[in-house]
């Protein structure tokens, strides 16, 4: 079988370099973030991704979104902070310059759709930020307008497509991008020297030099909405608190995973397992960590 003869990130990686969080750590040295997402009627999915990310440890988190969904959100995540952004027709555009010189990393794309005006803001953050900025949902669509920027970024660039969005990406089937996902992934990463985490039953890890693992953990009841936004959480909370972008990507879908592993084991079952649950999960992998 094409995964299990490859390099896979284990329970003992993940315990041997998840950073420490120090007794006299301030909330500065978590990393301060900011996800760009939804648009009107969609407020649902970047919630799951501000909770993901301040569960997995983010010190700051802000959300920018259009204004209606912020009381929604607020209403859900009182310890998150809001950036009402400018939209047309119900989706985020670039009228009016966010500041983009403030956070750590930034997290772009969940629940935004496909409209053209949305394009000029992800095209935006992708030329103006100089932190990681990860890539996910319909941001991904819309990076596809924008690829030579990408390949001048100097700071990291991460993607995080399920097939169909890599499928969309490279111009070709879902099928073909399942039949060989190791050798996709890489050729784009190394063609436009991006990290991407491909996601699945066994989502990969690929740096821009075209370095590889597979995660280790996860189960069938992540086959569900909402569970892919929070790993854009998980994720944008691990990169900025730590040097290595690799090994973050790759501990980000440890616990991602294993958080959902252990509320099947203690709780849910694969049937009834809610996104908010992979959520709650965080804590027991966190308390497996002595
Ligand atoms: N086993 C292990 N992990 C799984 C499994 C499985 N059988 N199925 C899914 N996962 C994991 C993936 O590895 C990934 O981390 O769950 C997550 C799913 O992420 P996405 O596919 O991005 O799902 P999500 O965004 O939550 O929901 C689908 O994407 O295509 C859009 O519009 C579509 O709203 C929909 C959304
Ligand atoms: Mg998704």
């Amino acid at each position: 079988h094409q995964f299990s003869k490859r390099n896979q990130w284990t329970e003992q990686l993940f315990k041997e370099t998840l950073p420490k969080r120090e007794k006299y750590s301030h909330k500065g040295n978590h990393g301060k973030g900011l996800v760009v997402g939804g648009s009107v009627g969609m407020p649902g999915s970047i919630t799951m991704t501000v909770q993901a990310a301040l569960k997995a440890g983010a010190g700051l988190i802000t959300a920018g979104t259009v204004k209606e969904n912020i009381p929604i959100i607020a209403s859900k995540c009182s310890e998150s902070m809001y950036l009402p952004l400018p939209g047309e027709n119900g989706f985020l555009t670039n009228e009016g310059k966010i500041s983009l010189f403030n956070y750590h990393a930034i997290a772009v794309g969940i629940g935004v759709g496909r409209a053209n005006e949305t394009t000029e803001l992800v095209r935006d953050i992708i030329n103006q930020a100089n932190c990681p900025v990860i890539i996910d949902a319909d941001g991904v669509y819309h990076m596809k307008a924008t690829l030579s920027e990408v390949k001048r970024r100097q700071a990291a660039t991460i993607i995080t497509p399920h097939p169909g969005e890599m499928a969309m990406l490279l111009g070709t089937s879902i099928s073909e991008v399942l039949a060989s996902p190791f050798s996709y992934a890489q050729q784009f990463a190394k063609e436009f020297g991006v990290h991407v985490v491909l996601k699945g039953k066994h989502t990969i890890i690929t740096t821009p030099d075209g370095k590889q693992t597979v995660n280790s953990t996860g189960n069938q009841g992540l086959a569900k909405g909402g569970s892919g936004d929070v790993l854009t959480g998980i994720t944008l909370a691990m990169v900025m608190q730590h040097q290595d972008i690799f090994q973050s990507l790759c501990n980000a879908c440890y616990l991602h995973g294993k958080a959902a592993d252990m509320q099947v084991d203690e709780q849910n079952t694969v049937y009834d397992l809610l996104a908010s649950d992979v959520i709650n999960g965080i804590p027991k992998v966190y308390r497996t960590i002595s």
